[in-house]
């Protein structure tokens, strides 16, 4: 597709044929046949009362930093801008806070950082926005996004209108929630609340935070360092889309069940696993690093050489070869050792 002139609805300017080679962390070129940018909750719903919008496909699109286009788009993106954040309420040493779904992820944990409020730090240097983070409960280093996530507001296509979702009624569970699974496509993520600690508490479990606490000789660290030594480790694993398109972790690490783990364990002595319930989690970027895949290149669609979970696109790749490559990549892993993995990506 080649960029065209644009149309309006509703007082909102919808581009046609827009690039999506820079809103995409994998770098793809793509064009999607409509774009649209909203910036408040009133121009989505507004919209949204397009029937050629509403009836067509489209998709919300927040940094582009969990998705594989493997085609152009040919419905409408739209683009999540809706800014803004309030404290509404303060009680028993907790602030909840109100953020609008367009803030960087990343924006608002330094913001937290910076007033002293706990709870956001070990999930510092994510990419994406604020609204996205609740679809697939973004987890780092020990926190997982729901700990701290008290409600929030979607808009309803079905209904039309914005309806409140408590904690509960999020489904969240490892890298999922019910906006990932039977509620995926229904809902627009307006706004998150979440809940944070005037007295924060600070949380080393995850090893090799404890391990770069040690090494810096900061035995009794605060949120700011916390949030020090989390960047630190993100940036000497995991490559930076700016320079290496790529989206995080392709898969999702696999949950096999105790028995699966001890066949497999029996066969492979460094297999890296961790308890989850009374199942266990395997390390898929062992699994795929053990058959042979770490710093594999076919065109320039490769596997990142500091982390086999990490797919890369080295310089043209579509996201089609990217996608060879991860089927690839899934059938190897299954041959050899028996276990499926699940991209965490979103393939569209
Ligand atoms: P997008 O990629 O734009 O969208 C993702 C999906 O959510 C799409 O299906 C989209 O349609 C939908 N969506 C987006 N916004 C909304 C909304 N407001 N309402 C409804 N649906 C919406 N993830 C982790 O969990 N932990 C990590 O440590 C981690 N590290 C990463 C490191 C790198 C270098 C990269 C590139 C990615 C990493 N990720 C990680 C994945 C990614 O950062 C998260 O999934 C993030 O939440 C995606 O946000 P986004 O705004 O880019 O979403
Ligand atoms: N490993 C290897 N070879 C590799 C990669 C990893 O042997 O090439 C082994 C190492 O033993 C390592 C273990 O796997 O100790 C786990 O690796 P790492 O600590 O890098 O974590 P991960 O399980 O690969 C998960 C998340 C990341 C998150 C980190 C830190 C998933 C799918 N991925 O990665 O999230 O940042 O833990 O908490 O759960 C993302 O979701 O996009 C993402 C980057």
């Amino acid at each position: 597709m080649k960029a065209a002139k644009p149309r309006h609805t509703r007082g909102m300017i919808i581009k046609e044929n827009h690039p999506l080679g820079n809103l995409n962390t994998f770098g793809i070129e793509a064009y999607a046949r409509g774009y649209v940018e909203v910036s408040t909750e009133e121009s989505l719903r507004e919209l949204l009362s397009d029937n050629e919008i509403l009836g067509g496909s489209h998709l919300i699109l927040g940094q582009g930093s969990n998705i594989l286009f493997t085609d152009d788009y040919e419905g409408t993106i739209i683009r999540m801008m809706i800014k803004g954040r309030e404290i509404v309420a303060r009680k028993e040493g907790k602030i909840f806070l109100k953020v609008m779904a367009g803030e960087v992820w990343d924006d608002l944990v330094a913001y937290c950082v910076a007033q002293g409020w706990g709870g956001l730090e070990n999930l510092s240097l994510i990419p994406g926005q604020v609204g996205s983070s609740p679809i697939q409960n973004i987890g780092a280093y020990g926190t997982e996004l729901e700990t701290h996530v008290v409600s929030l507001e979607a808009f309803d296509k079905q209904k039309g209108k914005v309806t409140v979702f408590s904690h509960d009624d999020c489904q969240f569970s490892y890298r999922n929630s019910f906006f990932k699974s039977s509620g995926k496509d229904r809902f627009i993520i307006t706004s998150v609340t979440f809940k944070l600690d005037e007295e924060p508490v600070i949380n080393t479990r995850y090893g090799s935070v404890a391990q770069e606490l040690e090494k810096m000789g900061v035995s009794n660290p605060t949120i700011s360092d916390v949030r020090e030594v989390v960047c630190s480790i993100r940036r000497s694993k995991l490559p930076d889309p700016d320079v290496l398109g790529n989206a995080g972790s392709f898969f999702k690490n696999p949950v096999v069940s105790l028995k699966s783990y001890q066949d497999l364990k029996a066969n492979y002595p460094e297999l890296v696993a961790y308890p989850a319930g009374k199942d266990m989690k395997l390390a898929a970027g062992w699994l795929i690093d053990k058959a042979g895949w770490k710093g594999f290149r076919q065109g320039d669609a490769g596997v990142h050489d500091k982390q086999a979970l990490v797919l890369v696109n080295l310089g043209k790749a579509t996201g089609r070869e990217i996608l060879k490559l991860a089927y690839a990549i899934r059938n190897s892993v299954e041959k050899k050792f028996g276990v499926t993995l699940e991209p965490e990506v979103n393939i569209m």
